[in-house]
Formats: C-alpha cells, structure tokens, sequence
C-alpha cells in the first residue's frame, strides 16, 4: 500500500485544510493509499510527530482557516542536517511520497530534498500569489475579498470625515493583493514595490481629486514597497524581510503635501485568517486531489498547479523560480482609475 505523508509549513493560509482533505479522500477513496499527517511543518519531519489522517480527521475542515497539521518556519536545511534530518520519519512511517504545502521557501526545501533522495509532490501555497509556474495560488482569492471589504468600510469612514486613509497590505516583495483589492475597492492610487513611485504625484493627484468635490481619498500601499524613511528590517527562518508599517512613514508625507487629514489601517494578519472563499476552497480541493494523483503514480518532483484554469503538474523547479510580479499590463487597469 502507498503511503503519502503530508506537512504544510511556513505561514498559514485559508485553504490548507481544503488541500489536507482533498489529498486524504483521494488517497483514501480511490486508490486506497495511507495518508500520514506530519505535525507542524518540518519540524515534525524532524522530530517524528506524526498522525495517520483518514476520512474521519478531515471531516469538516473544508471550510475552516488555519491547518489542522499546525506549522512552522523552521527548516531542515538550516535548523537540521538537511534529509539526514528527516530520513528517519520518512522511513519508519514507510511514507513513499512526501506532499509538501508551502510558499516558495517551503518548496525550495522541498525541492533540495527531492534532489537528496526523498520523493516529493509540492502544491503551491501563499496569500501573496507571488509563486512561478502557477495562475494563482490558493489563499490569494480570500485576501483580496478580506481587503476588499475593508475598503468599502473605510470608503465611508473617509468621506464622511474628509480624510485620507492609507490601506497597508501584504504581499511580501509583490504588490498582487494591492493591485486586485485596490481595484475591486476602487482605490484612489496604489504603490506597489513593483513599480516606482513619487509621492509627490500622489499628493497631486490627490489634490486635483479634492479640486474636483472628492474630499476623500484611499490609497492602498503594499506593505513591501520601499520605504521613504530607510529603515532596517529583521529577517525572518528563511531569511525574507519583516515587513509591515511602511504606511505610518507615507502619511505624514502625504498629510503634510496634501493638507489633508491622514489616518492609516495596517490589515496584517487579518488577511491570513478565518474561512476561505468558495474561489479558494474549489481551487485548494482541485490541488489536494490532484496532488494524490500525481503521489500514487510516482510523479515526484512536481509541482501541481493552475494553468488557463486547469490543474497540471509542473516541475518542482518551477514553483522554486524566481517569484512573479504584477504584470504591467494589470497595473495599467489601476492605474486608469487613479485620482
Ligand atoms: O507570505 C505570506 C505573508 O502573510 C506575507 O504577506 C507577510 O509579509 C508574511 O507572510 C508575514 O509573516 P509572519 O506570519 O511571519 O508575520
């Protein structure tokens, strides 16, 4: 009988459960393989902290944020001897594939153990949707409507006190949840770290729009544009930046260029959190399943992924690529509505 052994790790994001469940029906269900949940991401690899999954476990977890299997961000490579670390587990649970959830940290682990001897199918995950070789990752969806709606309510808040209010989101290096929620929230200008931006202009726009009867404004920023203010960040396990507050350096630029009264909402984690959207949980199922297909038929080193709305596999070494940008193109949509 197959084995498969699945973690999830480094930051959390709505869908991890509906991956989980869709992996263990599959593997259950059709091909009658064992499904090994690996307790808080590698270091339950490492430390031997594992639980048989079966279809009972994974009962009502569909809609649920978070991951049953918890997570962390340590990381073998750096926190152990690489697969001398994990060999033990994987062996003394005969777990033949490893499915590992991740961002494009996790899958770089992943990849580097796939290329040390262990099997691995990787399914791509991060709110951010920064991740090469796929449409969208799961998570992204759910973010952007999280932020969505907080712009319909700070909408109403500004105008009816004639302010500016800053909307700082995630997104790591990339500027995807800024530009899709900016747009769908109607957002007045949208920095992201992708493209350059002079503050003045956004002072000026402001103030033509203000010229013209709107007296209220929201600008979205993503929390990795670079700061006005040089400012030295911490470094997270897998040696990416800490961000978050950049929107508290822009405000009292913008409040002093403008005139305008400033206030600023930081969403953080918020973005991460509760239920996933219907996007999120049909796309997060369509993943798990298909990460069993590819498990049971011995198709290790993959990546499955979304490609013009089908799921396919992908190499491993694609998701691990460099991470993708806002394409110009979708920038310019926003940009049309600026001011
Ligand atoms: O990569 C997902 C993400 O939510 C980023 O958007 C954000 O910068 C980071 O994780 C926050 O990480 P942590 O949960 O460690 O604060």
């Amino acid at each position: 009988m197959s084995v498969i052994g699945v973690l999830t790790a480094g930051g959390d994001c709505p869908g991890l459960n509906a991956v989980v469940r869709g992996l263990v029906v599959r593997a259950n269900q059709k091909y009658d393989a064992e499904v090994v949940g690996i307790m808080n991401g590698w270091d339950g690899l490492m430390e031997g902290d594992v639980e048989l999954l079966d279809d009972k476990d994974v009962g009502g977890i569909l809609a649920k944020g978070g991951t049953i299997l918890g997570t962390s961000r340590r990381d073998p490579y750096v926190h152990g001897d690489g697969f001398a670390s994990v060999e033990k587990t994987l062996r003394r649970n005969e777990i033949d594939t490893l499915v590992v959830i991740g961002g494009d940290g996790t899958l770089r682990t992943a990849l580097r153990l796939q290329e040390d001897g262990a099997k691995v199918v990787g399914v791509p995950k991060t709110i951010d949707n920064d991740i090469n070789g796929t449409d969208f990752t799961f998570g992204f969806d759910t973010a952007v409507q999280i932020v969505t709606d907080a712009i319909d309510r700070l909408t109403t808040t500004a105008e009816a006190h004639n302010r500016i209010i800053i909307v700082e989101v995630m997104g790591r290096t990339k500027g995807w949840i800024a530009t899709y929620a900016g747009i769908a929230g109607g957002a007045e200008a949208i920095l992201i770290p992708e493209v350059e931006y002079d503050l003045e202009e956004v002072a000026s726009l402001i103030r033509r729009r203000h010229r013209r009867g709107k007296n209220y404004s929201i600008v979205v920023v993503a929390e990795g544009i670079k700061p006005p203010v040089k400012t030295e960040l911490e470094k997270d396990a897998f040696g990416f930046d800490r961000l978050g507050g950049v929107g508290y350096q822009i405000a009292p630029i913008l409040e002093e260029m403008t005139g305008f009264e400033t206030r600023v909402t930081v969403l953080g984690h918020l973005q991460r959190g509760g239920t996933p959207t219907a996007f999120d949980r049909v796309l997060a199922t369509r993943l798990g399943t298909r990460a069993a297909d590819l498990a049971v038929s011995g198709q290790h080193g993959t990546m499955v992924a979304m490609r013009g709305g089908e799921i396919v596999a992908v190499p491993l070494s694609e998701g691990c690529a460099e991470i993708r940008g806002v394409t110009p193109d979708l920038y310019e949509v926003a940009e049309t509505f600026f001011g």
